[in-house]
């Protein structure tokens, strides 16, 4: 299916390891045979070793290094996984090892057109550690070129992983805000219901057990439901119930307009200096009762 048998993730940490362990957990013919790890420090390749020391990987044989020029140089294709401001060093100390090769990025902030000055196939995914556990949204950038020569590899490749959702480049701040960050509001939520469960008299284990169970079966009634969440929430209210008096003491705290609606996404960079922005993910409102938020920052290099 495709002559990509190495592939290299550079800087492989929390979300490159979740990527590999998604990708070997099934058989596909896109996986790559040989897949070479890299890191800063020996402290941290060890660690990969043992977490990669998998009896049978799918027929998939792991190494491990620190030389990114090595692994650039062995490789068919790179993923690059470190953190943002570090992005546009590492490219520039592996550029004469891949500019004909599949560069693939998941660096929140590092554009698809910063990357075409690398390579010549780029591509930008975004992704959560959900992967390493389950099967998760993944956000697929790339222009036609690469759409021609690589697109079927990548869509079996990132399938194995996850639902992969094709987004433009101009849809990636939003994407990376939902698919990248989301994954904690959503854990955020989940643990306040326990927690107030718990406040109310329940144990942690039967708070924890009926709090997770609510949020899998609304999730599948979404997934399986022909009717939109707005429909479905209509048909959970009685009138002057408790689930609509709930439902608006949650707005009473903004909790609608403080997740999207009169709330708009800007995306703030501060110069720190000629290499390094400073990237604020800000929800703004124009309510003076409720000032914006801060949802993500990130170093990105310039
Ligand atoms: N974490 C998430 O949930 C998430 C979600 C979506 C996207 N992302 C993106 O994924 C990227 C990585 O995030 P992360 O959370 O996985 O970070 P991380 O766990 O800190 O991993 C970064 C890795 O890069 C390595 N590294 C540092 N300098 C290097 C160098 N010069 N050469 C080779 N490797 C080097 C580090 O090695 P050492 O440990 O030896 O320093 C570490 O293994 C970021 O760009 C982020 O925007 C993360």
């Amino acid at each position: 299916m495709s002559d990509i048998n190495t592939l290299a993730v550079i800087g492989c940490g929390t979300m490159g390891s979740a990527l590999i362990q998604s990708i070997y957990r099934k058989v596909s013919s896109s996986a790559p045979k040989h897949i070479i790890l890299t890191t800063a420090t020996d402290k941290s390749l060890e660690k990969l070793r043992i977490k990669f020391k998998i009896p049978n990987a799918n027929g998939i044989s792991f190494e491990f290094t620190t030389n990114n020029r090595l692994a650039a140089s062995k490789a068919d294709a790179l993923l690059l996984s470190c953190k943002p401001d570090l992005s546009l060093e590492i490219l520039n100390s592996i550029k004469q090892d891949i500019k004909d090769k599949l560069l693939i990025s998941i660096v929140a902030g590092f554009s698809n057109s910063r990357l075409e000055t690398f390579s010549k196939y780029t591509c930008t995914i975004m992704a959560s550690i959900v992967l390493s556990y389950t099967s998760g949204p993944i956000s697929l950038t790339m222009n036609p070129s690469v759409a021609a020569r690589y697109g079927d590899y990548l869509d079996n490749l990132l399938s194995q992983a996850g639902s992969i959702i094709l987004v433009t480049e101009d849809e990636s701040d939003i994407t990376n805000a939902i698919i990248g960050s989301a994954t904690a509001f959503t854990l955020l939520y989940v643990e306040s219901l326990i927690q107030g469960g718990i406040s109310k008299g329940l144990t942690y284990d039967k708070a924890k057990k009926m709090t997770l169970k609510m949020v899998e079966s609304t999730l599948k009634m979404v997934l399986t439901a022909g009717e939109s969440s707005e429909e479905l929430i209509n048909a959970l209210v009685t009138p002057g119930g408790t689930t609509i008096d709930g439902l608006l003491t949650l707005e009473e705290g903004k909790f609608r307009s403080t997740v999207t609606l009169d709330r708009k996404l800007e995306i703030r960079c501060i110069l720190k200096n000629d290499n390094v922005r400073i990237m604020h993910i800000v929800f703004t409102s124009d309510d003076p009762d409720s000032p914006g938020i801060i949802c993500t920052i990130n170093m990105i290099a310039n």
